[in-house]
């Protein structure tokens, strides 16, 4: 099968959260089951500058009146996926993040950059595809290709059916009807039964209802966009859409996230042998100005600082768990009022909090690989890969029943259990798990059984892979 996969973000090339982590293994994953598999990306500085060998495969005009853009094609690094670059470098070639510019605002002309990706997107599954190769399937990924199945929708001749993949349903991409024009959108579109969402043209809303697929990235997830407290709005169309909708819970990508190959690691281990984690969690005292201890429990969080994350719960409670002894390894960065209360909690705790606010791969698999006990406390989280990598390095994980944590997490209580689990959204609730975990940690033979537990869990993409091939299956 012929499969495009669209997205903004894909590990190595460019990363802000999950969703490159996703883009970067699950297209491998459908490669390794035989299918034809593509991405489409937007050709940022970071994107151009990493890929080697590319070559131009088109040139033509996206939209009325706009200079031309080009195809460039080249191959992943490492798993070889190929790839196709939307090369337009008045809307990508741009220094900062893919989204949003230094100082934290949403670039300006978000709408025409990412209905760009999504046209182009729905091209390559046409009959007018700009190279000589057409998509059976044009897979999207939240709100910045959502447009795509809009577009597929409005070509008339044959063309690739679709699936919208929910990475995040708090993020729309909604936008001013003026930009209705510029993308080429016909008035007609700007309707209930169509891209229109509370006077908005939503990017999220067109692709849910034009796709031909809805998937989010956990069955529990699946559930709670159908509700109204989670469903941000959107819950009424999707529930119209019941039959169409699904969860896949995502994997990972078992080959990077290995404690026993990881290159960010100086002392690897496996399940069989987990005494070089103890040096691990010595080398990260000492990199982050932590007191060298061995025995005393090490929590870590690497995490986008947002309200999403339930962290403003978590700093509630630990000014009480630091003074009983434990100490904090922050690595994260998000909105400024909890980046600056992580700040003054590390100034208020030398030697005992070390907080980090810059996006650091190599840090990150440090403290998934030198902490004890992984913190997740979100307030929802569609999947969450976090605590998926912590229960791979036998950091267990205090995470909340919620979304992908329900279904990936089991409480320690439970002969299989695998991280510690709570269920109320409160300081309260968080700080008697974290306690929990902790008593845990002190009875050594208790766990190792969970921290072997986690390292046992079959956490890779080969099943969830499957399940998305089944699905273009069922629609090609
Ligand atoms: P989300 O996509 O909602 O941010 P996930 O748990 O699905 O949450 O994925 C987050 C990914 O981003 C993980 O790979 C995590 O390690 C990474 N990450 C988040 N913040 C940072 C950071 N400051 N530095 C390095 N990696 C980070
Ligand atoms: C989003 C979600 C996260 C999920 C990731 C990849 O960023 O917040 O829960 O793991 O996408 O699907």
């Amino acid at each position: 099968m012929k499969i495009l996969f669209v997205t903004s973000e894909v590990h190595p090339l460019i990363k802000t959260g999950g969703l490159a982590d996703v883009s970067g293994s699950l297209p491998a994953a459908l490669q390794a089951l035989g299918q034809d598999v593509r991405l489409l990306i937007p050709g940022y500085i970071q994107v151009l500058d990493k890929l080697e060998s590319k070559r131009t495969v088109a040139s033509f005009s996206v939209f009325p009146g706009q200079p031309e853009v080009k195809l460039l094609s080249a191959k992943m690094p490492e798993t070889e996926v190929p790839v196709y670059i939307l090369d337009a470098p008045q809307y990508f070639c741009r220094v900062a993040g893919p989204y949003q510019y230094e100082l934290g605002g949403d670039w300006p002309d978000n709408a025409m950059r990412f209905g760009m990706l999504s046209k182009v997107a729905a091209l390559l599954g046409s009959k007018a595809s700009p190279v000589n190769w057409r998509a059976d399937i044009v897979h999207c990924n939240d709100w910045q290709s959502g447009l795509a199945p809009a577009y597929l929708h409005m070509t008339e001749s044959a063309h690739a059916k679709s699936v919208m993949t929910v990475h995040n349903i708090a993020f729309q991409g909604n936008f001013d009807r003026d930009w209705l024009a510029p993308l080429d959108l016909p008035p007609s579109c700007f309707d209930m039964h169509g891209v229109e969402f509370h006077g908005y043209l939503s990017f999220l809303k067109a692709g849910l209802h034009y796709a031909d697929r809805i998937v989010t990235v956990s069955p529990t997830y699946a559930h709670e966009i159908q509700t109204t407290e989670m469903g941000y709005g959107l819950q009424g169309l999707l529930t119209v859409r019941n039959g169409d909708v699904s969860g896949i819970l995502n994997g990972i990508d078992e080959s990077e996230w290995d404690p026993a190959t990881d290159i960010h690691l100086t002392a690897r281990y496996g399940l069989g042998d987990l005494a070089p984690k103890a040096e691990g969690k010595r080398a990260l005292q000492q990199r982050l100005g932590l007191e060298v201890k061995e025995r005393v429990p090490l929590l870590g969080v690497v995490s986008r600082l947002t309200y999403q994350k339930g962290l403003d719960m978590l700093l509630e409670c630990l000014p009480k768990l630091l003074d009983g002894g434990a100490q904090l390894a922050v690595l994260g960065s998000g909105e400024a009022d909890l980046e600056k209360r992580f700040e003054q909690l590390a100034l208020r705790y030398p030697g005992r909090v070390s907080v980090t606010v810059r996006f650091d791969e190599g840090l990150s698999h440090q403290i998934m690989a030198g902490t004890d006990i992984f913190l997740m406390p979100s307030r929802f989280e569609p999947c969450g890969l976090n605590q998926m990598y912590g229960m791979r390095y036998g950091t267990p994980p205090v995470v909340r029943r919620t979304g992908g944590l329900a279904d990936s997490v089991s409480d320690a209580s439970l002969p299989d259990g695998t991280g510690f689990v709570f269920d109320e959204p409160t300081p309260a609730a968080l700080y008697r798990t974290i306690v929990a975990s902790i008593d845990c940690y002190r009875d050594i033979p208790a766990f190792r059984r969970v921290q072997s537990n986690g390292m046992k869990r079959d956490v890779g993409w080969r099943v969830s892979a499957q399940k998305y091939l089944e699905l273009y299956r069922k629609i090609e």
